[in-house]
């Protein structure tokens, strides 16, 4: 019985966010657009960090995970609870930053956001997948777990996980393909000036 399992999964989904959100701010950068189509949509970003990545993961780890671990004995080494705790804040920090960077229209201040919070996500991910989980399956007994996997089962009907995974598996697709279809077309225009600069 493992205690980590659907919280490794939805970190798959983050990735996936991330590693898009990257792509997105890449493409800015590299093409110096003059309609950017990261800032144009980086209220999508934020609001499945906002819901999926902050609400119902981060809670998930939060109220119910770190509860389980801070109590005596289940961790031997060494705690790693207040650093994960002291990510998420970091994280929260990097992702109000990115919502004043909208406002003011700083678009810089924005994709350097963006990038500090993909960056300690992605080193915070692969913390918990490798050191905190693993030693959470060691130090938890079996009728912890339960009792935990319980506590998640609540979670995921009181928040409809169904319907949070749905949402957000479907922007996900929708914003991959809108940046594919941006790239197509940027290449053609690209290809269609030099053919034209190339015969005049
Ligand atoms: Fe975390
Ligand atoms: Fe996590």
């Amino acid at each position: 019985m493992l205690a980590t399992e659907d919280l490794m999964k939805e970190h798959q989904l983050i990735l996936k966010y991330i590693d898009l959100m990257e792509r997105y701010a890449e493409f800015d950068l590299k093409e110096d657009l003059i309609a950017p189509i990261f800032f144009e949509n980086a209220n999508r970003f934020i609001q499945f960090i906002h819901e999926f990545a902050d609400h119902f993961h981060h809670a998930k780890e939060e109220d119910i995970l770190f509860r389980y671990l801070e109590v005596p004995g289940v961790l031997t080494h060494c705690n790693p609870v207040p650093q994960m705790l002291f990510e998420h804040s970091k994280a929260r920090e990097f992702v109000r930053n990115m919502e004043n960077a909208i406002q003011t229209k700083e678009i810089n201040e924005l994709t350097v956001n963006a990038g500090e919070y993909a960056r300690l996500l992605k080193e915070h991910i692969y913390k918990e997948d490798n050191i905190l989980y693993p030693m959470a399956e060691r130090g938890l007994s079996d009728e912890a777990k339960s009792s935990l996997l319980k506590e998640y089962k609540e979670t995921d009907n009181r928040l409809d996980s169904h319907a949070i995974w749905l949402k957000y598996e479907i922007l996900c697709t929708e914003l991959e393909q809108q940046l594919n279809v941006q790239k197509e077309a940027f290449a053609k225009s690209g290809y269609e000036t030099r053919v034209i600069h190339e015969k005049g």
